[in-house]
């Protein structure tokens, strides 16, 4: 089949978060299934320079608010593969510099209503095939509410393909004014509850949903946890009213860019390849080279003091190493992090390292605590592909206590590495990590550690319980060498995927 892929980001060519990769890797899987992806971007400023060259396909005129635009769709070349990337070019809505959503101060583009209605009505021009070449795309399958419109705008072509949208994240709804509805010139009979008006003003992302002909989501747990007003964001209704047209499929990880056997970010490679004394060693003893490296890197371990009292040196590579990275929002329990690191510090040998942009209130905390316990708390914040890596192979423990996960990467990469990761009971967290328990052990499912109330206290408690398992060695290697052996790749969730285009 061909099957477009429309997304505001991918790795490798912009990428804020797990949406990027899913979107990189998951095109990957169905290939090599054997269908035909492509896939379309915005034309952002960073994206059009990374290009190795841009060819014209055609140029259209659509409605922005108040003027017509004048859109000229692009082939581009990548720079390191061949793979088929279209870009929307409308400099006047794409040609600026840095995160695609928000301007430098973190606040949303003003005009983000516009570039994404601009943005998925050009993928609808695409939706009876690509100008100039005979290919049409059997599938659109859109992700996110930037894209939410595209089922919407695709419904109203005859013959039409069939269209799939992913929900990557429920609390990002793309909602505007009815102001907005109307100056983005969209048919007015989409102003009613069941097409996109939602509390007053409308969504981007309900067009998604009630428009494409499947509807999915990145995890079964997070499918049936939307249904309910705990985790709905409003939405509950009408996801219970799709029914079957709604399922959960669990992302896969990219297992070539996430491994830690040829990982060129990291400074010691490493894989698990079966339970000897020997090649238990082996990962281990790369894993310390790891875990120095980052100490080092991150100055929690002092490279001069290292050299000379070497006890000190052996106490910090014995004690506990945390991580997390991600993006320093509510969702992610950045809040809880923060409430426990002083309790944490006081009462454990444990350090810590956190990688992460986000909220400035959250950014300023956790830059004070550093300031506190600078050789036992590192904060970098900022946005690195290199670091990420490292803290995933250098860490002990991998901290992501989330109030909601639609499905959570960082927590897959992290068995990937043989870091366990320590978890909140929800969302695609609750389906790919298995607590630590006396019958989790001794049938040696055992992965990680998983979180039952969100509290400051509980998360306390439950790395205190973690810290407990890493001092007994064989227990923690058992829980790690686990982690390493899961089937984290696409190959089920692809042919998933594959299945639901078919029956779509
Ligand atoms: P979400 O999509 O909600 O942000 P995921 O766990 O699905 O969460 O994916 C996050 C992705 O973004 C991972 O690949 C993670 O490594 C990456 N990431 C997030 N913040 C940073 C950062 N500051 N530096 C590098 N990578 C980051
Ligand atoms: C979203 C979710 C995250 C998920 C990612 C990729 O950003 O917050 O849980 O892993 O999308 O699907």
């Amino acid at each position: 089949m061909n099957i477009l892929f429309a997304a505001s980001e991918a790795f490798p060519y912009i990428k804020t978060g797990g949406l990027g990769d899913v979107v990189h890797s998951l095109p990957i899987a169905l290939r090599q299934l054997g269908d035909d992806v492509r896939l379309v971007l915005p034309a952002y400023r960073d994206v059009m320079a990374s290009m190795e060259s841009l060819q014209d396909i055609a140029w259209w005129d659509l409605p922005g608010v108040g003027l017509t635009h004048r859109v000229r769709l692009l082939l581009a070349k990548p720079a390191d593969n061949d793979e088929f990337v279209y870009l929307i070019d409308v400099p006047a809505l794409f040609d600026r510099p840095g995160n695609p959503y928000v301007n430098t101060e973190g606040q949303n583009w003003p005009d983000n209503a516009e570039r994404f209605s601009v943005f998925s009505r050009a993928v609808a021009q695409m939706a009876r095939g690509i100008p100039g070449s005979d290919w049409v795309p059997d599938v659109i399958h859109a992700h996110d509410w930037q894209t939410g419109l595209v089922p919407a705008f695709v419904s109203m072509a005859h013959p039409r393909p069939k269209t799939v949208f992913t929900i990557h994240n429920l609390a990002y709804d793309g909602y505007f004014s009815h102001g907005d509805f109307n100056s983005l010139a969209l048919p007015p009979e989409w102003w009613s509850p069941q097409h996109v008006e939602f509390h007053g003003g409308f969504s981007m992302l309900k067009a998604g949903m009630v428009f494409a002909d499947r509807t999915t989501t990145v995890s079964p747990t997070y499918a049936r946890e939307i249904c309910t007003p705990e985790f709905g964001y409003g939405f509950e209704g009408i996801l219970k009213h799709l029914g079957d047209r709604l399922s959960g499929i669990i992302n896969g990880i990219d297992l070539d860019i996430w491994n830690p056997a040829n990982d060129a970010f990291i400074a010691c490679n490493y894989h698990f390849s079966g339970n000897s004394a020997t090649e238990r060693k082996k990962w281990q003893a790369a894993k310390a080279e790891n875990k120095k490296d980052l100490l080092l890197k991150t100055g929690l371990l002092d490279r001069a003091k290292a050299a000379t009292t070497k006890t000190g040196a052996a106490a910090k590579a014995e004690a506990p190493l945390l991580g997390f990275i991600g993006r320093l929002v509510e969702q992610k329990g950045v809040d809880l992090i923060i409430e426990m690191l002083p309790a944490l510090l006081t009462e454990s040998k444990a350090s810590m390292v956190i990688l992460g942009t986000g909220d400035h209130l959250y950014e300023t905390e956790l830059k004070k605590l550093a300031q506190q316990y600078p050789d036992r708390l590192h904060v970098h914040i900022g946005y690195s592909e290199a670091f990420a890596h490292r803290i995933e192979a250098g860490c002990d423990l991998f901290i992501m206590p989330s109030r909601f996960e639609p499905c959570g990467l960082n927590q897959m990469y992290s068995l990937r590495y043989g870091t366990p990761p320590l978890v909140n009971h929800t969302g695609g967290l609750a389906d790919t990590v298995t607590d630590t328990r006396a019958e989790t052990l001794k049938n040696r499912t055992a992965t990680g550690f998983v979180l039952h109330d969100l509290k400051a206290q509980s998360l306390l408690s439950t790395v205190i319980r973690a810290i407990d398992v890493y001092r007994k060695p064989s227990q923690w290697a058992q829980i790690c060498e686990t982690a390493m052996s899961q089937e984290l790749g696409w190959d089920t969730s692809a042919g998933k995927y594959q299945a639901l285009y078919r029956e779509a």
